[in-house]
């Protein structure tokens, strides 16, 4: 089975997607990790980040593999790498180039073929997996998610003020619903999960009561 889990940066998409993946046992794809994966990759090898053949080419090369909580790049350990505000900043364009995405749409498709799995990201749902068995759009309101996301800030000892949170989050936000191709969207066969005053285990709660609902509907519970 495919769960997709999109939805805007800072909706929680990802210790939920994470959370799901473990109480279900089922895999787990962080596909924002691999975008910034591949973004890391081509800073390493010299790419320019607007050589959107070169970076398409390189995706397809490079093994990236999920395996207990940690990002792999050929076998390293990048996780803590591809979350500096460098990367986050490269990424953007990797992420925006229809080549590149045409590449990450097929490595995505083979990584989860024949498994249960659980996918986060922007466009799972609504490009990579429109057969996906159950949908799910997560969202909150911007003020919910830049508090959520200035609260993480302040307990790692980073220095951080809501309005900067707020104002960084919204440009990303413009970002993400206007990239060409894979822009973020809700499926219209997607449910709507508004996380607003819901706690994180809440969250995983409701997924785990809509993937009991959804088995039931196809007869494997
Ligand atoms: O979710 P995260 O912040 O890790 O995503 C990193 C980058 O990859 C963002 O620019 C996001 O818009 C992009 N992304 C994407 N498609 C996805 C997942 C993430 O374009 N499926």
């Amino acid at each position: 089975m495919i769960i997709t889990l999109d939805g805007p940066a800072g909706a929680g998409k990802s210790s939920a997607a994470r959370a799901l993946a473990a109480r279900l046992g089922w895999c787990y794809m962080d596909t924002g990790a691999m975008y910034r994966a591949v973004a890391l990759t081509a800073l390493e090898r010299g790419i320019l980040l607007d050589d959107s053949a070169g970076i398409a080419a390189l995706a397809e090369q490079i093994r990236i593999e999920f395996r207990d909580g940690r990002v792999n790049v050929d076998g390293r350990d990048v996780s803590a790498d591809i979350r500096t505000e460098r990367i986050t900043a490269a990424t953007r364009p990797v992420a925006d180039a229809p080549p590149v995405r045409d590449a990450m749409k097929r490595i995505q498709r083979q990584m989860a073929e024949g498994l249960d799995v659980v996918t986060e990201g922007r466009d799972q749902g609504s490009v990579v997996f429109p057969q996906a068995d159950l949908k799910v759009f997560l969202t909150a309101t911007p003020e919910e998610r830049a508090r959520r996301r200035h609260q993480e800030e302040v307990s790692r000892g980073q220095s951080s003020t809501l309005a900067a949170v707020l104002e960084s989050q919204s440009r990303r936000d413009d970002g993400d619903c206007s990239r060409p191709v894979g822009a973020l969207k809700q499926a219209d066969d997607a449910v709507l999960l508004e996380t607003d005053g819901l706690s994180a285990d809440e969250v995983v709660q409701r997924l785990v009561e809509m993937v009991e609902v959804c088995r039931r509907l196809r007869g494997l519970a």
